[in-house]
Parts: C-alpha cells; structure tokens; sequence
C-alpha cells in the first residue's frame, strides 16, 4: 500500500564537496543558467563520509522554525530503516497527515513511524497525552489498516501527562497566545505544580472517592478564575478515569528502560520533535510560544533515555517561513497578495490540528541559526521548495536591524523581536512547476547525484543557506509526495522512497 505524507538534517570546517552539475535531459533545461553555471561547482558543505551515517543508535528528527515544516515525510523515510519511533514532548497540538491509498488520515498523537510496519511505538514520558484523541487515531488507524497496536508495538509511558476535559476547557480561555485550544499548556502547568495525573497514577486516584472530589474541585476553582461556566462533575471524571484505565492497561508501560533495554541489543530508536525550535518553551519567542522544550536537549530526557545515546539531529525547515498563533515574525508577507499569497495558496498552509491560516514569510536564516545554536543540527531537510517556484527574486533574510543595529539573534525580549525589519539577500527565482514535473524533476536528480544534480538556481539557493547555518542540506522536498524528494547522495536519506511501508 503507498503511503505518503503531506504537512504539514557536520561541521562546516570540513572539506568542500564539490560536484560539477550533469546535463540533465528535460526539465533542467528549462531552468534559468547563469553563464558561468556550467563550471561552477556545487558548493554543498556535506561533509560527513556516507558510512558514518547511522553507524549510532539515536536520530532526533526536529522542526527548526515555528512547527509545521513537514517533519513526517522525513520520519516516513527514516522510519523503515529504525526500530523504533518515539515522540518525546507535546500532545495533540502537532498535527501530520498521511495518505493511505486513496483514505487521508490527520495524526495528531501517534508517531509517523507507524507507517512502518516493523517500528515500535513509543509516546514518551515528556508528552502530554488526551486518552480519547489517541483513542480517536487508533481506531481510524484500524479500520484503514485493521492493525491494533496498542500493547503490541504502541506503548504509552507510565510517566506521561494525562490530558482530562478540564485542561482542554481551561485552555480555551487563552487569549493570548493563540494555543491550539487541546488542553496542552493547562496539563503541563499540572504537571510543574506537582497536582498532575500520570498514567501510572490513573488506577490509584480512580479508585479514591476522596481523590477524586479533590481533583474535581481543584478544576472547578480554577475554571471560575478563568471565566469558564462548564464544571467537572466527580462522578463524571470517576469514570472517565475507569475508561483510560481499562483501555489502555496493556499499552501503559514502563517505557524508559523498555528503550535503554533496546539500545543495548543495539536496535535504532528515531526521536520524533513536534512543533519547533523557535516555539521552545525556554529559547523560542516566549510566551507566544508552546509548553514544552522542543530541543534535542529533551529529546532522550523526554525518552527517559540518555542523552549519550543521540547520534545525529535532523533540523527540518521550509524553503520559506510559516507560523500559526500569535508573535512576533520578522518576515512576515501579507496572505492576500504576492509571495506570501502564494506561499499560503500553494503550499497549503492551513493548520493541521485547528485548520487555521498559517502565516507566511520569507525564510529566516537568523530564527535557523538560533535554532542551530540550540540543536547543532548534523543536517538540513529543506522541505516544500517547490512551493517558491515563479517567484522571482527570491528573498532570504540574513539578519535583522534592530533600533539602527544590526544583529544577527533573536532577541529575547518580544518587544524587540516586534520592532526587527529583516535585512534581506536576494535571489534569483526558478520556475513554476507542476507536481508531476517536480516529480519528474526528483527522479532525474535521483538517477544523477542527488542534490548536486538539481538546476543551478536551486542548487544557489541551497548553498545560500547551507553557507549561512555551516549545515548541510542532506534532503530537498519538491511536493508532498514521497517521490518528490532528492537526497544528498550517500547521505542518510539517500533511501529507497518506492519502499512501501505498509
Ligand atoms: P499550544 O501548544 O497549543 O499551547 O499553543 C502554543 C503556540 O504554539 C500557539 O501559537 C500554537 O499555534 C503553536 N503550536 C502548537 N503546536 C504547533 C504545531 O504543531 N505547529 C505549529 N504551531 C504550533
């Protein structure tokens, strides 16, 4: 069955590699050349040899902007080649679709790698879960595929935040931040005042009437506060709490040394980011920002592995720049015309978990650096270029101007993210195509070297950002199907995309 997803990865002291581009037939040539072009090597910083790739057992896949850079499609193409996928922070406000055959699921809690048939499941002790949104997404995954995982190769950590109705209505008095509304912030606050409820909990408090009226009226407290009428009946929240325990009984587990277990048989685990860097609780664009720490810092300690098992980081970044919610973003377009209009239109930049209209923008290379800083990325996935196509000059902000300064950092303080004007490069632009070209165009690349073998324009522009960050760009996305990707050649996702995982 083909499945492909939509959605909504060195050091740069080390050797150039240089690859004189081949004469492509078809599409290349419709790509505008500069005159030196055909000479001109491809500068790409890849540097490390291909059999250094995954010789470790942890890979951490992260978004490095706002969220939404089309994390899946990467997970899809690591996921056949790891033995386990595993989600560390966030709960239901991550949102990927996958595209089963002629059926569309939207996934919002279970890991990307269950398209993978030999992946086991792992949603980590750093989530936060809604019981009846993962029950919702089981369900549907069985009747697409008539698999239950849960218990068999989907297990839930006993440490992991249980999200109960309470959270989501007291989140839906945000005014603020513009959450996803799931109940995300309210379950980690519980969590940080130590009045949480964790899955290893659920049977001891079910079954403590006491417990359960406190709990109940410590909601409704603080519901009032907020200015939400709807209250949270004892009883009500008993069997709410009897539901979770019997259905997910077998699936709760003690899921951090089930991992250190299977790290020492030598098995790969992939860490699954959700959101990204610059929505981190701690270094993103705070408060317009999510409750957990999207980084590789939290990738294994949200794994309840250690952190000397992370091998590689993938950063996962659009051609461009999206966020949805409220804050400050430098190089923000308008939706309605131009760039940002197509950027919006074509790259169908609408919220996966709340269908909300995505804001766009120019891609930031200062918000990437920041985000490197943060995850010392081995490499870049370079997703939805395709998206740019007809647009003509192409503009990459490489540092802002704050109050007659240059900087080349996010501020921390909001105000003065709010008054930086981008300092913007320009680019020249490359062509519209359409989706079977860009496929046409990946498989060409594919059969040639790779990246290396993409028109010069693009190649320009991948070095650009390559040149900027000091990452390599070890994958390029040019549509939302799984064909439409070229690797770097010998790099990590230098894999077989016919492969059908399910
Ligand atoms: P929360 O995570 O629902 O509390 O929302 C906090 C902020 O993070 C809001 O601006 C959301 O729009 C944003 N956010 C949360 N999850 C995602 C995501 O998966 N992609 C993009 N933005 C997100």
């Amino acid at each position: 069955m083909q499945i492909h997803f939509t959605n909504s990865l060195a050091s740069a002291s080390g050797c150039l590699c240089a690859m004189v581009p081949r004469d492509l037939p078809g599409l290349h040539n419709r790509f505008p050349m500069h005159a030196d072009a055909r000479n001109r090597p491809f500068q790409s910083i890849q540097t490390r040899p291909p059999a250094l790739w995954g010789t470790l057992p942890a890979s951490v896949v992260l978004g490095a902007q706002w969220g939404d850079e089309g994390k899946g499609k990467a997970i899809d193409q690591l996921a056949p080649h790891s033995d386990w996928a595993v989600r560390f922070q966030g709960g239901n406000n991550a949102g990927h679709t996958i595209v089963v055959g002629e059926t569309t699921l939207k996934m919002h809690l279970l890991p990307s790698g269950i398209t993978s048939r030999g992946c086991k499941l792992v949603l980590g002790c750093g989530m936060v879960i809604d019981p009846w949104v993962l029950d919702r997404e089981l369900v549907e995954w069985a009747e697409l595929t008539g698999e239950r995982p849960e218990g068999e190769r989907l297990f839930i950590s006993e440490r992991a935040a249980v999200i109960l109705p309470f959270h989501r209505l007291y989140d839906s008095a945000d005014k603020l931040v513009g959450t996803t509304g799931r109940g995300i912030g309210p379950a980690y606050r519980d969590r940080t005042e130590r009045v949480g409820l964790r899955f290893v909990d659920v049977g001891k408090v079910a079954g403590n009437p006491d417990a359960v009226n406190s709990m109940s009226d410590r909601m409704n407290k603080q519901l009032d506060t907020v200015g939400v009428q709807d209250r949270i009946e004892p009883e009500q929240l008993q069997s709410e709490l009897n539901w979770i325990l019997e259905r997910y009984s077998e699936a709760i587990q003690s899921t951090g040394p089930m991992l250190d277990d299977a790290l020492s048989r030598g098995e790969n685990v992939l860490l699954e980011g959700a959101q990204g860097a610059m929505l981190d609780i701690d270094q993103g664009t705070y408060p317009f920002v999510t409750s957990s720490v999207t980084c590789r810092a939290n990738a294994t300690h949200g794994a309840g592995i250690h952190p000397g098992h992370i091998d590689q980081c993938f950063g996962i970044t659009k051609a461009y720049t999206t966020r949805v919610g409220n804050g400050p973003f430098p190089t923000e377009l308008s939706l309605e015309e131009g760039p940002g209009k197509q950027m919006s239109v074509v790259g169908h930049e609408f919220g996966t978990t709340t269908g909300r209209p995505r804001r766009t923008g120019w891609l930031d290379l200062v918000a990437l650096k920041e985000s490197q800083r943060l995850n010392g990325y081995s490499g870049l996935v370079l997703t939805k270029l395709d998206v740019l196509g007809g647009l003509d000059p192409l503009k990459v902000c490489v540092s802002y101007e704050l109050d007659g300064n240059r900087i080349d950092h996010i501020p921390a303080s909001t105000d003065d993210l709010s008054r930086c004007q981008p300092v913007y490069e320009e680019h020249p632009g490359f062509p519209s195509l359409d989706v079977d070209e860009w496929i046409e165009m990946a498989a060409e690349s594919r059969s040639g070297e790779g990246i290396a073998s993409l028109p010069q324009t693009i190649r320009d522009y991948i070095s650009l950002i390559e040149d900027h960050t000091g990452i390599p760009v070890v994958s390029v996305g040019v549509g939302p199907d799984r064909m439409a990707s070229i690797a770097s050649s010998g790099g990590p996702f230098d894999v077989d995309l016919s492969e059908a995982t399910f």
